[in-house]
């Protein structure tokens, strides 16, 4: 029986090509709008971590404003397929280092920025983790989170929660925007702005990016096909299945 652990390396270590060329993942608003926040507010000299950075495009897209990008995931060809875009790019500022985000062996107050980006939906710990990267922060540093953001309605909730977990096993959560709110003030960070920009899920590559067995497939569009219509309405089901979701961004700093 594999742990939480083995079952992210099972889901991304060999998926790492699709990541890179994933639009959903190379291209958004929320990538634009952290852009402008991180060149308003760090100097160029500043120095960011970027956690679960995948393939790598918060990286590509911040290390242009800034002297240093540590781009930091648990799978390593992940992490080799970010060294090699990003030396393709000209990136000489992003390096990679192998860590999980609730044990990041970097000094306390490393970094100007503390980011991460669709991958806070995987962590189990994920309060340990706020800390981790609120240790490694600078007391004048910033952090920024973009993650699919849950539902306050649970019935809409439990089937987004579902399909996520039906397509991948090592889905944990999509917090809620008041979940956020929440575990961020807790950790203690404050000054927290939100954004949320709605994000279409076409259905064909999500399914083939993490390679979901076709015996899943159907129970996600059985699901999809049954689900009431405050479900369907809220998540915007297609007729191939395809259907839209929020991404949300948290910008904060430390208390
Ligand atoms: C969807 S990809 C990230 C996408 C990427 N950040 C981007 O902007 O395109 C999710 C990543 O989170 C990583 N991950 C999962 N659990 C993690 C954890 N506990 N700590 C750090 N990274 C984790 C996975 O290995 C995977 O590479």
């Amino acid at each position: 029986m594999r742990t939480h652990d083995q079952s992210v390396q099972d889901q991304f270590d060999s998926r790492a090509q699709a990541y890179l060329s994933s639009q959903v993942h190379a291209q958004g608003p929320d990538l634009a709008h952290a852009k402008s926040l991180v060149k308003q507010a760090l100097p160029a000299t500043g120095h960011a971590l970027d956690v679960g950075c995948g393939a790598g495009h918060l990286s590509f897209a911040l290390a242009p404003s800034l002297a240093r990008v540590v781009a930091v995931d648990p799978s390593p060809n992940m992490l080799a397929t970010v060294g090699q875009a990003a030396a393709a790019q000209g990136l000489v500022q992003i390096d990679t280092r192998q860590a999980s985000a609730e044990s990041l062996p970097f000094a306390d107050s490393s970094f100007d920025l503390a980011s991460t980006r669709y991958s806070a939906h995987h962590w189990r710990h994920l309060e340990a983790a706020l800390q981790e990267m609120r240790r490694v922060l600078k007391p004048r540093g910033y952090l920024l989170v973009i993650d699919i953001v849950g539902y306050e309605d649970p019935l809409v909730d439990t089937h987004l929660q579902s399909m996520e977990l039906l397509r991948d096993p090592s889905h944990v959560r999509n917090r809620s925007a008041k979940e956020w709110q929440s575990v961020l003030g807790a950790v203690g960070y404050a000054d927290i702005q939100h954004a949320q920009w709605p994000l279409r899920l076409a259905f064909a590559p999500w399914v083939e990016r993490m390679r979901t067995p076709l015996e899943r497939i159907s129970v996600i569009r059985a699901m999809q096909n049954e689900a009431p219509r405050e479900v369907q309405e809220a998540l915007a089901f297609e007729p191939d299945g395809s259907f839209t979701v929020r991404t949300g961004l948290f910008w904060a700093r430390p208390a």
